[in-house]
């Protein structure tokens, strides 16, 4: 096939990986990439959020498939676009997507739906969220209501602090106050074909900057897969997948597509599993960055086939996706200063060194190549990917090949998957 990729982050990469990985050969094309892409795919120079030039693009070479990685380009509509001129697209049309873009959006299909998730208040001014922060209490969970790259949540036990966070969000719109879900979190895919589901195999997110969960939140610093620990409290895994299949996937789908907006690409469901139930967080409308660089290396069936089946609606009949029973764990390498002000334009070394640990490769994310060196372009750097029999080896491999790379003031966590 002749696949067109959109993004430039870790995410992509583990995604043109999985593409470059199967027996069938495929003509990979990325736009815009970066340094670790290049190595993997055709760099074309296009803007993923035009959707005039993905097309023009995709119809002038002969693409077979367009995958979406991020959401600006859904937001910007070129899904619709790439679909108007007959060319199947994996990823949802703009009005699917503002099941991600917006979060009152996502509540409302929610409770049209009857899927489980918090109580959430909208509040326009901020009288109305002190007034909701203290109907739910402490511990406080506000929410700016459109894209925030993963920095419009703030999560705290300081009411002041509540108050800050929503007076910053305001002035652009109204926000949401979020009842307090206690539990552990699972982000759980599913490919949609607009009409059926079929799920991928959980991993678990490290959205705080720092071990212990301490720190501010970020776009996510590592993640593993699969979780161990929810065959303990639903039997299997695949009990766990079942009822979010049934009570999550499945209603959602159904919800949007008797609304008009068939949702067609990846629905990442942000779960907690609380003492009450498996509970919805939030939606997003593309797979999930770090989760992605897990769950992928994992499936043991062509990537290729699954994007192009749900993105021509050819879904129905299909088998779930098939993982391996092998332990994935990867660990983010940020700049110094993220999530605030990454400081950018440094030089990366000892990336080689890395990739030749056993079982491991490296995910990029803002990397770009300059002469002989590899030079930090952003917040989030690259991933390191480390697959083994066991969380232990996993997560002696993935360290052992951060261990080997410099990044002057970069930062990584220590304790990615040491629970698992
Ligand atoms: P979101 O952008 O909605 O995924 O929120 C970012 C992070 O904030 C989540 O991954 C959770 O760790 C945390 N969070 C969001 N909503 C809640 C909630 N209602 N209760 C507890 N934690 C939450
Ligand atoms: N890892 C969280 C996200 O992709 O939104």
């Amino acid at each position: 096939m002749r696949i067109l990729v959109l993004g430039a982050g870790a995410r992509e990469h583990a995604i043109v990986l999985a593409l470059r990985g199967e027996e069938v050969r495929h003509e990979i094309f990325a736009a815009p990439g970066n340094a670790g892409i290049a190595r993997d795919a055709t760099i074309v120079e296009l803007d993923p959020d035009s959707p005039a030039a993905v097309t023009g693009f995709a119809l002038a070479n002969d693409i077979d498939l367009v995958v979406i990685g991020p959401e600006a380009p859904l937001v910007a509509g070129v899904a619709d676009a790439v679909r108007e001129r007959g060319i199947p697209a994996f990823g949802p049309s703009r009005a699917a997507a503002r099941l991600e873009g917006s979060k009152a959006f996502a509540k409302r299909i929610m409770e049209a739906a009857g899927v489980p998730t918090g109580r959430a208040t909208r509040a326009r001014t901020l009288d109305e969220v002190a007034a909701a922060l203290d109907a739910f209490g402490a511990p406080h969970v506000v929410k700016a209501d459109g894209l925030a790259a993963g920095k419009g949540v703030i999560v705290t036990d300081d009411r002041d602090a509540a108050l800050a966070h929503a007076e910053t969000y305001l002035p652009t719109g109204p926000v949401l106050i979020e009842e307090f879900l206690a539990g552990p979190e699972v982000s759980l895919f599913f490919l949609s074909d607009g009409d059926r589901v079929l799920p991928l195999s959980p991993a678990q997110d490290f959205k705080r900057l720092a071990d212990g969960d301490a720190g501010p939140n970020t776009g996510g610093m590592g993640a593993y897969s699969p979780l161990p620990w929810l065959a303990e409290r639903f039997g299997s895994e695949a009990a766990f997948v079942d009822l979010v299949t049934k009570e999550v996937a499945e209603p959602v789908i159904r919800q949007l597509d008797v609304e008009g907006s068939p949702f067609i690409g990846l629905l990442y469901a942000g779960l907690i599993v609380t003492d009450a139930g498996v509970k919805v967080i939030e939606f997003n409308a593309r797979f999930g960055d770090p989760e992605t660089q897990v769950v992928l290396p994992r499936l043991d069936e062509p990537l290729s086939e699954l994007l192009l089946a749900a993105a021509s609606g050819r879904l129905e009949g299909r088998a779930r996706p098939r993982f391996t029973d092998d332990k994935a764990v990867t660990v983010v390498l940020a700049s110094e200063g993220y999530p605030g002000r990454p400081l950018t334009g440094r030089v990366i070394e000892g990336t080689d060194a890395a990739e030749s640990v056993a079982g491991v490769h490296l995910a990029h994310a803002a990397t770009r190549v300059d002469g002989d060196d590899l030079i930090a372009t952003g917040g989030r750097v690259l991933n390191v990917v480390a697959v083994a029999p066991t969380f232990a080896e996993a997560r002696d491999r993935a360290y052992d090949a951060m261990g080997r790379i410099a990044l002057e003031g970069g930062q990584f966590r220590t304790d990615i998957a040491a629970q698992a």
